[in-house]
């Protein structure tokens, strides 16, 4: 596995590539990579002749400064567990090489209608981070696929969004959420959590689930659905931000003659900020 530091690097190598007829698979991360993160360099294997991930901890999403700092860091791990998943190649920029003239003279991609609900409510600024870093990365690496987790699922629909309203040459693809035995989704964040906590936190998948059984047997009220959940989260001991039924096309609120509905959690739980969905289909 190449690793590449410096942008006009990760061009020659893509040229080459390129040139040789190759198809260009992405995959972007913050690194302390996870089961998740190794399955989405999986699909990746599949879908094109050579991969990419970056392993980047973007501070321009950060609304927090004590979030960035604390953010889990283990690159040599991390390069060992890509070299075991047949990566081709790991793109290591420093903030330096991504935002030369600094974050605050960096030209910024808002994507409307996607960037002020949920998440982005509850941090500011954020998604226009996400949507930043990913766009210069996308032109970066030039990949013909980009491969992303629907446990992020606002982001996903954010860089779709983005790619298609920049026309960006490319294909954006979702895999569904990894998941721990416990149903916990994966995330860098669970270890935040103490062992206590991370039981706890299988309660977050439970009650998703609850609420989708409610809504496959006919279930109506959403905001009363919604707020039942917000109150078990609060009894368990979570600090619940949102619980919501929404549009998964998106993430609209939903309407009752809606078919294809996401439920969508953020709840704080100790020093962890977690969030996760899932998808109801609506038989008619
Ligand atoms: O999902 C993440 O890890 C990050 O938001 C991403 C897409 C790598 C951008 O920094």
């Amino acid at each position: 596995m190449k690793k590449i530091t410096t942008v006009s690097a990760l061009r020659l190598l893509v040229a080459d590539w390129k040139q040789a007829g190759k198809r260009i698979a992405f995959v972007p991360t913050m690194g302390n990579l996870h089961q998740g993160h190794l399955s989405l360099v999986s699909k990746a294997t599949e879908l094109a002749d050579k991969v990419i991930v970056s392993i980047f901890v973007n501070p321009l999403q950060f609304d927090d400064k004590a979030d960035l700092s604390a953010y889990p860091r283990t690159v040599e791990v991390d390069i060992e567990q890509l070299t075991s998943v047949e990566c081709d190649a790991v793109f290591l920029p420093t903030a330096e090489i991504m935002y030369p003239e600094g974050m605050d003279r960096q030209t910024v991609i808002t994507v409307p209608g996607m960037d002020d609900k949920l998440c982005g409510q509850a941090r500011p600024g954020h998604f226009d981070g996400v949507a930043t870093v990913v766009v210069k990365l996308f032109n970066m690496v030039q990949p013909d696929v980009a491969v992303f987790g629907e446990k992020d699922y606002q982001q996903l629909l954010l860089i779709k969004k983005m790619v298609a309203d920049l026309n960006l040459p490319l294909k954006i693809i979702g895999l569904p959420t990894y998941r721990e035995e416990s149903g916990l989704a994966m995330s860098s964040r669970n270890q935040y959590l103490t062992s206590k906590q991370r039981k706890q936190a299988a309660s977050i998948y439970r009650i998703l689930n609850d609420i989708k059984t409610e809504l496959l047997n006919g279930g109506a009220d959403f905001v009363k659905l919604e707020q039942q959940a917000k109150d078990e989260l609060t009894q368990l001991g979570f600090e619940p931000d949102y619980v919501e039924i929404r549009r998964a096309r998106n993430l609209e609120p939903a309407k009752q003659s809606d078919k294809e509905l996401r439920i969508l959690l953020a709840a704080r739980l100790g020093k962890a900020r977690l969030i996760d969905n899932i998808p109801v289909t609506i038989q008619s």
